[in-house]
């Protein structure tokens, strides 16, 4: 819990969470984080992305390896869990072991991603997608709100944008990828339960579109003249809240909005503005936003105003593996906890590593459910069940070998 109160002052604006991709903020975070792998034994490396990967060896002879790990970097203005008590309690259950000098039939390796929520470029799962063999190099050639390429962004943080396909698993035999989250929704405390196990993570898409009309001068263009490209996007805005809020089980929302040029006496001539949509059924999510692109087309078109859209990511919902999950629930049951699965409305790194390895995850009570906002919290206690579930999980994983 500490840990975590020491990684959200790693921030790039001083009253408030926010650590972008390969940021200075991150840069202080990771070396916190260094310290405390290197005080659980394990030896640490930073890969091309910026992936922080530290690893604790097995027995002598064991030629397998469990990946744990979580995101580091987070939203703007941001609760202090979300991302790093993954990592946090990862590295508690190592240090256990390093404590005992416990070595495993497996090697842990405890990875610190260094991009999940794409707060700097829009895209997301930057940091598992490398991991995961599965990186878009086209991606490198995107520039944040200050023009930097993420090349560059790559380049500053340590790392060698040409290299990235060298950050791709090439150690062996993987056991599986397991996260640890806080659940970001009001289930288990509904259900009065510490921890729950996760069956399936919801698909999403995102998009940029972009309404394009005509600046214009606020106080001489008569209101029959213009093309305001704020007024046909806020349309849509409201467009999309009543078209999810009809449909079971859809989620979308607009969370960015840019005016340009942004002024008071300006008739705003262009708005780019984000759009992600998510729903646990691949089809349905694929529909709903085509249909709503579709929608956004049609309220420009009325206003003399050209919609433009940019595909950002499509991830499909992903199924966790039922052999891990058993375990998972075996580990809480042996604690004396009631094991409940619940599905993930969120993203999570998993989504990716699912294309590298079988995934599972374990979601710790959130009060409140919320999340994306500061005033996210945990329980010591919770986490303090976390950390037992994960060390049995260990426990059963080398039995079960
Ligand atoms: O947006 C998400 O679902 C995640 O928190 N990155
Ligand atoms: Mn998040
Ligand atoms: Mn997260």
């Amino acid at each position: 819990m500490e840990r975590c109160d020491v990684l959200g002052r790693c921030s790039e604006e001083p009253a408030r969470l926010t650590r972008p991709f390969a940021s200075n903020a991150m840069r202080r975070a990771y070396g916190h984080v260094m310290s405390w792998m290197r005080e659980a034994g394990m030896s640490i490396r930073q890969d091309n992305i910026g992936n922080l990967r530290g690893r604790y060896e097995g027995a002598p002879g064991s030629d397998s390896t469990l990946i744990l790990g979580s995101h580091l970097d987070s939203v703007r203005d941001a609760g202090k869990y979300d991302g790093p008590l993954g990592v946090m309690v990862a590295l508690a259950a190592v240090q256990r072991l390093h404590d005992t000098t416990s070595r495993l039939p497996f090697a842990v390796e405890v990875v610190g991603f260094a991009d999940e929520e794409g707060l700097r470029y829009g895209t997301t799962y930057l940091g598992s997608s490398a991991l995961a063999g599965a990186f878009h190099a086209a991606d490198l050639e995107r520039a944040d709100a200050d023009g930097v390429t993420m090349a560059d962004a790559v380049r500053g943080f340590g790392g060698n944008p040409q290299r990235i396909d060298d950050d791709q698993w090439s150690g062996g035999k993987l056991l599986g990828y397991c996260e640890f989250h806080l659940e970001q929704g009001p289930v288990l405390e509904a259900k009065g339960l510490p921890v729950g196990v996760v069956s399936a993570i919801a698909g999403q898409s995102r998009y940029q579109l972009t309404f394009t009309g005509e600046a214009a001068h606020a106080g001489t263009t008569p209101m029959a003249h213009r093309k305001d490209a704020l007024v046909a996007a806020s349309v849509f805005v409201e467009t999309v809240d009543a078209y999810a809020a009809g449909q079971e089980g859809l989620v979308a929302t607009v969370g960015q909005l840019t005016v340009y040029p942004g002024a008071a006496n300006v008739v705003p001539g262009e708005v780019t503005l984000s759009l992600d949509v998510r729903h646990p059924d691949d089809t349905e999510r694929r529909l709903a936003a085509e249909r709503l692109i579709d929608i956004a087309g049609q309220t420009g078109k009325h206003r003399s105003i050209a919609v433009t859209t940019n595909p950002i990511s499509d991830n499909p919902t992903v199924s966790c593996s039922t052999r891990l999950t058993t375990l998972l629930e075996q580990a809480i049951k042996d604690l004396g906890v009631k094991p409940m699965q619940l599905a993930s409305g969120a993203g999570h790194d998993a989504v990716v590593m699912a294309g590298l390895a079988d995934v599972a995850m374990l979601f710790v009570r959130c009060k409140g459910g919320i999340s994306h906002n500061p005033a996210e919290s945990v329980t010591e206690d919770d986490v303090a069940v976390a950390i037992d579930v994960l060390g049995k999980f260990l426990e059963l994983l080398a039995t079960e070998r």
